[in-house]
């Protein structure tokens, strides 16, 4: 049985005060809720881990360095998130693959590095609006999936997420048809590479302008098992809707 998971990623959000949106949000759950995640922004992590101490979520971060240290002014090392408590990290959101240039091969050594921290690597992948309307979806998961994804993924350690770039804070989402399509592709291809043992229990998320009014929809779909969601992740009373659909 695969494990759901309500990730939030609060991007470049949020100071310390709001981090009594953790209490609110347990406060909000249901007894029954999956696994809920919230990656703040980096200066948070170690006031967020206390401060969701009681409550079962878990705090991960939104992306780290492929080296453990050393010389990169303003970058953090995956050993330096694990220190703070943290348990996850987000690598390859397109946001730093189109901003920061990161390609395929800088993702999955992000990802190892995750692994060799003791942290679950949440992979991101996702195709263009471009690559959308030429129908090459398909192709551009199939080459992030063989690039992103490193040797040695095991059944606990990577979350994939497939976030449609066109569909993030845009308020447009793939129909469910769409979703399955992708989702099914993406475990048939991790089962092909890494075996059914590992390749079934990977959570698939889906990210890309979940909202409390979608989410039911687009949780029918067997091969997701849970959203990464940004912008109706920053308040209690938007996140904890989708967490119960989800439940
Ligand atoms: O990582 C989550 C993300 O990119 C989706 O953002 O605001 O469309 O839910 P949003």
């Amino acid at each position: 049985m695969r494990r759901k998971l309500a990730a939030g990623n609060w991007k470049m959000n949020g100071t310390a005060a709001s981090l009594a949106e953790l209490e609110a949000l347990k406060a909000l759950m249901p007894e029954n809720a999956p696994d809920v995640l919230i990656c703040p922004p980096a200066p948070l992590l170690f006031r967020a881990n206390e401060a969701a101490r009681a409550t079962g979520i878990q705090i991960g971060a939104q992306d780290c360095h492929a080296q453990n240290s050393g010389a990169f002014t303003g970058d953090i090392s995956a050993a330096m998130i694990a220190d703070t408590g943290a348990s996850h990290v987000i690598v390859g959101h397109s946001e730093r693959r189109e901003a920061y240039e990161e390609h395929d091969s800088d993702v999955r050594k992000k990802a190892k590095a995750a692994w060799a921290a003791g942290l679950t690597a949440v992979i991101c992948i996702g195709e263009s609006a471009d690559n959308h309307s030429a129908n090459n979806t398909l192709d551009i998961i199939a080459g992030q999936l063989a690039g992103s994804l490193p040797d040695g993924m095991t059944a606990t350690n990577t979350v994939i997420a497939y976030e449609p770039i066109w569909a993030i804070g845009t308020g447009k989402v793939p129909t469910l048809e769409q979703i399955v399509e992708v989702h099914d592709f993406i475990r048939g291809k991790i089962i092909s590479r890494f075996g059914a043992e590992i390749g079934d229990m990977i959570p698939l998320l889906y990210g890309g302008s979940v909202k409390p009014d979608n989410a039911a929809m687009i949780f029918k779909a067997e091969n997701v098992d849970g959203a990464l969601v940004g912008g109706a992740s920053l308040k209690a009373a938007d996140f904890a809707p989708i967490i119960s659909a989800l439940a």
